[in-house]
């Protein structure tokens, strides 16, 4: 607990006013918990995978942050947002819920452009990019009949304290607000209002709108790109779009190939 940012740049999150925001009748989230201090909110929330929906848990500090493809997740205490939620759509077929990463993805680059101003796009599947620094990341994951999804939003680290020289925060892209709190409720109200939609149209993303937001969003589609798949050869091509289970189409030498789990790399155009 070093760092010089610690206090009066980094207020606590109110967990009462969240709660009164948040928590309303009829609405998706039923309970909502802010930590001072877990190993990771997705673990936490995967050990109660059994309960009904709705659960939110928030941490101001994460000291086994979980990435995607094992990696981690790391930010000083309260210089960011670190929430997992609980979500299960019993009544929408599996296949469909690969697009449950894509839907939050849309949720927050839209929840946070609105409210800081800073134009964001997305990187198949959920990277948030300011230009072609990462500043948000997703994790999805099964637990049980429900999905945690985790949402790793970096907002006031300094250029020092970032993980890795890729990455940025909304300070350092020059947000007009760094408030957490007004964030994380334009962030889950925009989850429960794709999420409501998506399910209501028992999970076709292109019905319920979802498709066409993702596509404008994504600063993927169109590009060339190289793709690292867990334990394959790594593939090159251009990505042409999403299909119907959220995995991305890449074009490629061997024609068309749907991508559900990687790491795609925006390859610059030579020149
Ligand atoms: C990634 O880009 O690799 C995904 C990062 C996801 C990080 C968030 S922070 C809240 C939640 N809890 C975790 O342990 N991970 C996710």
């Amino acid at each position: 607990m070093d760092s010089p940012y610690k206090d009066l740049d980094r207020p606590p999150l109110r967990e009462a006013a969240l709660r009164r925001a948040l928590l309303v009748p009829g609405g998706l989230w039923r309970e909502l918990d802010v930590l001072p201090e877990t190993g990771s909110t997705n673990a936490d929330l995967a050990n109660r995978a059994d309960e009904a929906e709705g659960l939110v848990l928030v941490a101001e500090s994460q000291v086994a942050g979980r990435g995607r493809l094992d990696r981690r997740w790391t930010a000083p205490p309260r210089s960011g947002l670190a929430v997992s939620m609980t979500l299960a759509p019993n009544e929408v077929p599996v296949a469909r819920w690969g697009w449950l990463p894509l839907l939050a993805g849309v949720a927050a680059a839209s929840a946070v452009s609105r409210f800081t101003g800073v134009e964001v796009r997305l990187k198949w599947p959920n990277d948030l990019l300011v230009g072609e620094r990462k500043l948000a990341g997703i994790l999805a994951e099964r637990a049980g009949s429900s999905v945690v999804l985790g949402i790793g939003l970096n907002v006031s680290l300094h250029e020092e304290e970032l993980p890795v020289p890729t990455a940025t925060s909304l300070l350092l892209a020059g947000a007009e607000s760094t408030d957490r709190d007004p964030i994380l409720r334009a962030l889950l109200r925009e989850v429960e209002e794709w999420y409501t939609r998506w399910r209501l149209a028992g999970g076709d993303a292109q019905a319920c709108g979802l498709a066409t937001a993702y596509t404008d969003a994504c600063a993927t589609i169109g590009r060339r790109v190289r793709v690292e798949l867990p334990a394959k050869p790594t593939l090159e091509g251009t990505a042409t779009g999403i299909d119907d289970e959220g995995r991305l189409l890449v074009a490629g030498p061997e024609g068309q190939v749907a991508v559900g789990a990687g790491d795609v790399v925006h390859v610059r155009p030579a020149g």
